[in-house]
């Protein structure tokens, strides 16, 4: 018994399809290099939670060590000047929350064992609020904070 003649023009697109998405998958991870979050290999939470807040590492370069727990943030505003890379190395201390930051492409599930990394330019002068986005129990509603983005 053969196909209908539609059947195999849509197994043919379906089978085309998957062929295209599997190129796609192919070209993010070889081609622009497009992971899951790897987290920082080098630091702990310990680290973290022991230095929380802005560190300059170099000219125009900062990074913010920031742990989260049910009990929120820490820290929870954090002062950034206009035009710094910023690179944010956040840790959970107790269960799976989540860092976005409004109006930035900062956006980060936080997982606990596991150093959550994200870097990002902030070229105007503002505020942005952040806060958690993954529901992480009755206090997920009280999770956020704040960026501020200063003159130099
Ligand atoms: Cu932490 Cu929602």
């Amino acid at each position: 018994m053969s196909n209908n003649r539609y059947e195999t023009i849509y197994l043919w697109l379906v089978g085309g399809m998957l062929f295209v998405f599997a190129i796609a998958i192919a070209i993010s991870v070889g081609g622009l290099g497009i992971n899951m979050p790897t987290g920082s290999s080098e630091l702990e939470l310990e680290d973290i939670a022991s230095a929380t807040g802005l560190h300059q590492i170099g000219p125009n370069r900062y990074e913010v060590y920031m742990t989260v727990s049910e009990a929120g943030f820490e820290p929870k505003v954090v002062d950034v000047p206009v035009g710094a890379e910023v690179s944010f190395f956040i840790g959970s201390e107790d269960i799976i929350h989540g860092f976005k930051v409004e109006n930035t492409t900062l956006s980060v599930v936080v997982i606990p064992g596991h150093i959550a990394e994200v870097s990002y330019t902030f070229q105007q002068v503002g505020e942005h609020q952040f806060y958690c986005h993954e529901y992480c129990g009755t206090d997920h509603h009280t999770m956020t904070g704040l960026i501020r983005v200063n003159e130099d």
